[in-house]
């Protein structure tokens, strides 16, 4: 599958396709039930300051071609990623992202001043994105400023390469786009979930205990291609698409729209081994289309 090895802001992948944060724990839990050896990269829960225990249950809605879910970041906090977790990737020739997550910027320069200790990482994903919780998270990716000086004081302590997950709950997505790009992201990644209601008519009631949840899977996957396309059209520096891939080929239209890699989120509750088996397929269209490079499709959409 050489014709799938690329990169992304330097870091050699195998092939693009990564596990996407929030689907894939931290990595280890999966490796019992798909080969860590062969995703193109992993990137971990979002991690905090300190533990999270995450939101009311019902934290999950299976809806009409997608899913709902508000798990408010329930983690184990960074430092007991680093002792417990990491570790045990590091066993695996398997780029690993750390999510990184805070209520305010300070908790975000202290997650990433503690990663920047630990050895076997490949890079961070800023979750800026996250519709569940009350402070923090989407505040800062729905506004151009905020999320200039979120992106700034990170980047002012994390040497390693920086992506940037962005909400596609906001009117315009290319202000966001060249606003982390101009404070010193290295890459973006979206689109995170939209913000959605379930509602249980006979209860009157939504079926998510905290109420509004993020909706992902292949009903999101038409408006994330859309975002993905015109973000990559505002900046330069690589995009990440995600948003209901679940195929090879959802996987090439992403990367078609002007992304370079891609992740696999809501698909790994159905396929815990999706990631890998993307990849293959996505192999399998290229050799197909004749593309001897996955780098030969990247923004290649025809008007
Ligand atoms: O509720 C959650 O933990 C979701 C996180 C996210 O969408 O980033």
């Amino acid at each position: 599958m050489s014709r799938l090895a690329t990169s992304l802001c330097g870091i050699p992948l195998r092939n693009p396709v990564l596990a996407a944060s929030g689907t894939f724990a931290y990595g280890v839990e999966f490796e019992s039930v798909t080969d860590l050896g062969a995703i193109g990269g992993i990137i971990v829960k979002g991690l905090s300051r300190e533990p999270m225990d995450g939101n009311a249950a019902p934290r999950l809605w299976e809806a009409e071609g997608g899913m709902i879910n508000s798990i408010g970041l329930q983690n184990i906090g960074v430092r007991a990623f680093v002792r417990d977790k990491l570790p045990a990737l590091a066993r695996y020739a398997t780029p690993v992202f750390a999510n990184v997550f805070g209520y305010a910027v300070e908790d975000y320069v202290e997650v990433a001043r503690v990663l920047e200790d630990a050895e076997g990482l490949a890079g961070y994903e800023l979750n800026v994105s996250c519709p569940n919780t009350k402070h923090g998270g989407i505040y800062f990716s729905s506004d151009p400023a905020s999320l200039a000086e979120l992106v700034r004081a990170v980047r002012s302590v994390a040497r390693r390469p920086l992506m940037v997950k962005l909400s596609p709950n906001v009117a315009l997505i290319e202000p966001l786009a060249r606003a982390a790009e101009e404070a010193g992201a290295d890459a973006i990644s979206l689109v995170n979930t939209f913000i959605s209601l379930a509602i249980d008519a006979r209860r009157r009631r939504p079926r998510i205990g905290a109420g509004f949840g993020g909706l992902s899977g292949p009903a999101i996957k038409p408006i994330a291609l859309r975002l993905v396309y015109q973000a990559s059209q505002a900046v330069k520096i690589p995009v990440v698409g995600l948003g209901g891939i679940a195929t090879g080929e959802d996987a090439a239209e992403f990367l078609i729209a002007g992304a370079e890699a891609v992740q696999a989120g809501t698909a790994n509750f159905w396929d815990p081994s999706s990631t890998v088996r993307i990849a293959r397929e996505l192999n399998r269209f290229l050799a197909r289309e004749g593309l001897a490079n996955v780098r030969d499709i990247v923004g290649t959409l025809k008007w």
